[in-house]
């Protein structure tokens, strides 16, 4: 009974997606592996270190490759050439996204401007994210990050076996205290943990093909007391934190603001700019200022952690380039004062190690899917509405073109190359890149590259190595680079 409902369910769901797939004379759809009938590519598609299948699939198809899921067309964009000239350069059609029914209606993310369709509502969020993060954040920024990247040494020092959660403590409470003005408990804070359990949803929930849901939606109207229906369960328990992690931090700044004790915050700042304006839809504008608010969290604490352990993880497997960046630590700072960020650009190696981390094992492998909005041509190719589009972040990060021959392995030094670009493919692309355009990019790739600079100034400093080196007979290095290639690589 329930394999004659799913097999109608299938060519029903075929037959509606079929109509649309009609390619102009002369032309035809991009490369991709053999299609399957009515399920197309669905059985193709990896659900592990995806990126490697992705990777196959650049070899075998070429810079652009086409799949199609049960009528779905997803088309990945497997050079900078290729990712430039449609999400930037024709970014006006390639901007949208898809809609995500178990993530955004069902989880209630839908507050954060990466699920939000390209339109009125996201642009609304974007230039309140701008404004808020101007120069003025990005100091507060800097100051933040400094006190916390003391506060992390000392906690490497006193429990050096706890270090990955110490990394994801210090990217909790800097954000935290950057958006809301909040300072979190050194340990177990609510605010941090709900915000894992919704940020760890996302990254369930988001894998195309995760929840049978995001391919059939009329399955959202399942009741979840019908035998099997956990999706609608995981979704009722995502959905309760996702409105706190929206909600709860908000109210806090909020209060602190109305009654004049509130510490210099995002929050606090667009509140105030808020009060000088005479508005009626003011509830309205609140509302982006919260969802600003925790999508700063959302889209700043989990990505950076996961830049910071494969930063960790590179210091392990490559001690001669973390020595190279001791001598130039010891060369610029010296033994007798901390590192601040005014010595960054006397220090060209360690940048030059944080921008390898970040493209070494990019975070976001793909960064999140654009959608066309309407027909496209590219050369030969028919490049239909509607179509998934993704710039494959792995493969224009390793590009042999670009970052040259080694560029599969970690170093540092190809940034000193003539030609060689800063990784910022690891931001997202075009419209939806990371943080709105405008913000000064040598000031926003200050803001991010520097962000694990105070860290490795200080392990190096405070010579974090010689005391794990000490600590050998509980815990050595080897078991250090298996947590980290067991927690930082294969997890990603
Ligand atoms: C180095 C670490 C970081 C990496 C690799 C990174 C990467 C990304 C990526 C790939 C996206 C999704 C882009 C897309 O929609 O296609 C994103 C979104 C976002 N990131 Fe970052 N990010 C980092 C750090 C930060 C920090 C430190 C902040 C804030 C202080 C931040 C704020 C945001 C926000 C607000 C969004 C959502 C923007 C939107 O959807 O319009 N990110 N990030």
């Amino acid at each position: 009974m329930l394999a004659a409902a799913a097999t109608i369910a299938l060519i029903t769901f075929y037959l509606l997606n079929y109509r649309r797939r009609r390619v102009p004379k002369g032309l035809r759809l991009p490369p991709g592996p053999p299609r399957k009938p009515i399920i197309g590519n669905l059985t193709d598609m990896p659900h592990y270190r995806q990126w490697e299948t992705f990777k196959k699939w650049h070899e075998l198809y070429g810079d652009m490759v086409y799949l199609n899921v049960l009528g779905k067309h997803i088309l990945f964009l497997n050079s900078s050439k290729i990712a430039n000239e449609l999400l930037e350069k024709r970014s006006l059609i390639y901007s949208d996204r898809p809609h995500f029914i178990m993530l955004g209606d069902l989880v209630g993310f839908d507050w954060i401007p990466t699920l939000m369709c390209y339109g009125e509502r996201f642009r609304r969020h974007r230039q309140v994210l701008y404004q808020s993060l101007n120069s003025f954040c990005l100091d507060r920024y800097k100051l933040i990050q400094t006190k916390h990247a003391r506060i992390l040494l000392s906690r490497m020092l006193a429990e050096p076996e706890d270090f990955l959660n110490h990394l994801r403590y210090l990217t909790g409470a800097v954000t935290m205290e950057l958006t809301y003005g909040i300072k979190v408990k050194p340990k177990d804070d609510p605010f941090i943990r709900t915000a894992e359990i919704v940020l760890g949803a996302a990254g369930e929930t988001a894998a195309p093909g995760a929840f049978l849901v995001d391919i059939f939606p009329f399955m959202r109207y399942i009741p979840d007391w019908i035998p099997g229906a956990t999706f609608q369960k995981k979704a009722k328990f995502w959905r309760y934190h996702s409105l706190r992690m929206n909600k709860e931090p908000y109210e806090i700044a909020k209060k602190a603001f109305e009654s004049g004790s509130s510490q210099p915050s995002m929050v606090a700042l667009s509140l105030e700019e808020l009060s000088t304006r005479q508005q009626t839809a003011l509830s309205d504008e609140e509302e982006i200022i919260r969802n600003c608010a925790s999508s700063i969290y959302a889209g700043g604490a989990d990505t950076t952690t996961s830049v910071l352990y494969v930063f960790m993880l590179a210091m392990v497997l490559f001690p001669d380039i973390q020595k190279k960046a001791h001598e130039e630590l010891d060369l610029i700072i010296g033994p007798d004062r901390f590192p601040e960020f005014t010595d960054q650009p006397f220090l060209p190696y360690t940048t030059a190690l944080c921008k390898e981390a970040l493209r070494w094992h990019v975070i976001a492998p793909t960064a999140a899917p654009h959608v066309l909005t309407q027909d496209d041509i590219v050369g030969e190719y028919f490049i239909p509405a509607g179509t998934w589009v993704l710039g494959n972040s792995w493969e224009i990060l390793h590009e042999k073109e670009v970052y040259g021959e080694d560029a599969d392995t970690f170093n540092p030094e190809r940034y000193f190359r003539p030609g060689v670009k800063d990784p910022i493919a690891a931001f997202g692309y075009g419209r939806r890149y990371d943080m709105p355009r405008p913000i000064p990019l040598r000031e926003y790739l200050i803001h991010h590259y520097s962000f694990p600079s105070p860290l490795i100034h200080n392990i190096s400093h405070t010579r974090l190595y010689t005391r794990f080196e000490s600590k050998r007979n509980v815990y050595n290095w080897y078991i250090l680079s298996e947590i980290l290639v067991d927690k930082a690589l294969l997890d990603f």
